[in-house]
């Protein structure tokens, strides 16, 4: 397995997702992947399960499965919280849920604020300007926590390679990642180059297109990274599936990745693609797949009234 070296510990290149991870799966899934050899399990408040991780984690733990040492836990605090006084309380939730002492790494979920106790915006008031309660003041309060070690490293989520730059300009402690959709049709290859410049980890999340989000995210006839023939041709002549292509693929170009499943052989096969070697020319025929396509665009967060678009959100980034 594949790490990163991050100045409080070394995170795993491939991990588990949950988004979408129902209730009553979510547990056993993150108990089997513990069982199949992963570490690194990728959380979020916002996603509605973390509670049933946390039952999950104690018992593998008391199993003697694996020490809370051996495992990279991530979660990342709401858009409603980005309130400096809410920080702390946001992240105190978070670890009750997870039955943790201290996470491993913190990001802020989305350069969006919201006012509290809106899980998601239905109309502009809903939604807090960023010149009003700004990314550097939400990101203060993270450092603080990291001061009080309640969480070992603090990140991003859906940063531009701009509000990167800005957040390692204006910061104390340094983003140690930033998590993005990244997939062969959305490469990122000028975000990824950024972020390798000023030394911030990427993570890819929707490594497999994401094909599950709620329909309101989808769009007709949109391409689906799973079916290219191109990435199907590969995986024929690898003996590997398709999905295994698009992970060895995102650990090839030296990316984390975080697929999601909630099926144990998925879970297991997902795992193994870390042993799927990619040759030059496998890399370079995805990387001409590339379509700049988001299937996660922030439209969500356009609501009528919004001071949040989609050219200022990912600041023209394609
Ligand atoms: P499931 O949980 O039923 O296995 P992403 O990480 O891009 O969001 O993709 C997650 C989606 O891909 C989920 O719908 C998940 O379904 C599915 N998935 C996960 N692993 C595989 C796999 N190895 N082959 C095909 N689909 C997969």
């Amino acid at each position: 397995m594949k790490y990163f070296d991050l100045p409080q510990g070394r995170m795993p290149a491939l991990g588990l997702g949950t988004w979408m991870s129902a209730p009553g799966e979510v547990g056993a899934a993150v108990t089997k992947a513990i069982e199949f050899g992963y570490r690194h399990i990728d959380c979020a408040a916002i996603y509605g399960n973390e509670a049933e991780i946390g039952q999950a984690l104690a018992d593998v733990i008391a199993r003697g499965v694996v020490r809370r040492d051996q495992l990279w836990i991530t979660s990342k605090l709401w858009n409603d919280a980005h309130a400096p006084s809410e920080v702390g309380a946001a992240l105190s939730q978070t670890l009750s849920d997870l039955r943790l002492e201290y996470l491993d790494l913190y990001l802020v979920h989305w350069p969006v604020a919201m006012k509290k106790g809106v899980k998601m915006p239905q109309k502009g008031d809903d939604l807090i300007p960023l010149s009003e309660l700004p990314l550097i003041e939400t990101w203060k309060a993270l450092e603080a926590c990291v001061g009080q070690g309640k969480t070992r490293h603090i990140g991003v989520s859906n940063f531009s390679s701009k509000k990167v730059e800005d957040l390692v300009q204006a910061s104390e402690v340094k983003p140690a990642v930033n998590q993005v959709e990244l997939h062969p049709y959305l490469q990122q290859r000028t975000l990824i180059e950024a972020c390798q410049r000023l030394g911030v980890v990427m993570t890819a999340y929707s490594p497999l297109g994401s094909k599950e989000r709620p329909s309101v995210m989808k769009q007709e006839g949109e391409p689906i990274v799973l079916e290219d023939p191109t990435i199907l041709e590969i995986a024929s002549r690898h003996q590997a599936s398709p999905a295994q292509v698009l992970i060895a693929w995102a650990l090839g170009r030296g990316t984390s990745v975080i697929p999601k499943s909630t099926k144990a052989h998925r879970i297991e096969e997902n795992f193994a693609s870390a042993q799927l070697e990619l040759s030059e020319q496998d890399m370079s025929a995805i990387a001409a797949l590339d379509k700049h396509r988001r299937y996660l665009d922030g439209s969500v967060w356009e609501v009528p009234g919004s001071p949040y678009q989609r050219a200022s959100l990912w600041d023209g980034e394609q």
